[in-house]
């Protein structure tokens, strides 16, 4: 534990490379410190990720996410302000939300409310976007709630959808969007 005195955790289910650009941008910042990476996957990259910036790990099974207190006692042992959640795909239990109301954000591939909801995660939402024939997409930065993508946005940023542009190319436009937005707006709730 340090002395800085805002704190955050990450929740991830896979590689992880917008959980780095958090761990980044937050590196040497005086007051705010990444706390906590939790995943509910054994082998996501994202634990590896963490481990080289030195960012504490949990990993939870399905069991004690929904049916123990095992991840609000943590949060809460660890004074964690803000929940990140950074491409993690369980939908989060009524307890948690209701304990960190307001406080926790998610990060959604897409111009929500359209294409969110179960199901539409990474390539997926990126391929529902092209087969609605859509001529541009981008991100949604959100608070959550217990209903997948439904919380109040508090960004979105655009990018355009060129004609044959294909669902790899659209995930590499949004993910250079995400990795510049997401860790400022979590530096901007900080702020407030
Ligand atoms: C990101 O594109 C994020 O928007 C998406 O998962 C990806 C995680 O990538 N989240 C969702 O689709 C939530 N419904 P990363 O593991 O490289 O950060």
């Amino acid at each position: 534990m340090t002395n800085k005195t805002k704190k955050l955790a990450v929740f991830a289910s896979g590689n992880g490379s917008n959980a780095e650009a958090i761990f980044e941008y937050f590196k040497h910042n005086a007051d705010i410190e990444v706390s906590l990476l939790l995943s509910n996957k054994t082998d996501a990259f994202v634990i590896q990720r963490a481990q080289l910036h030195g960012i504490p790990v949990e990993v939870v099974t399905r069991d004690q996410f929904y049916h123990s207190d095992k991840v609000v006692a943590l949060l809460k042992r660890k004074a964690i302000d803000l929940v990140v959640l950074a491409g993690f795909l369980w939908l989060l239990p009524g307890s948690l939300v209701k304990a960190y109301g307001g406080k926790i954000i998610n990060l959604h591939p897409a111009l929500l409310p359209k294409f969110g909801g179960k199901g539409m995660f990474g390539i997926h939402v990126h391929q529902a976007v092209l087969n609605a024939g859509e001529k541009e997409t981008g991100i949604t930065i959100h608070y959550v709630n217990e209903n997948y993508d439904e919380g109040k946005i508090i960004l979105q940023e655009r990018c355009k959808i060129e004609r044959d542009d294909k669902p790899e190319d659209i995930a590499k436009k949004v993910q250079q969007l995400e990795h510049r937005y997401y860790p400022k707006v979590i530096a901007d709730i900080f702020r407030k």
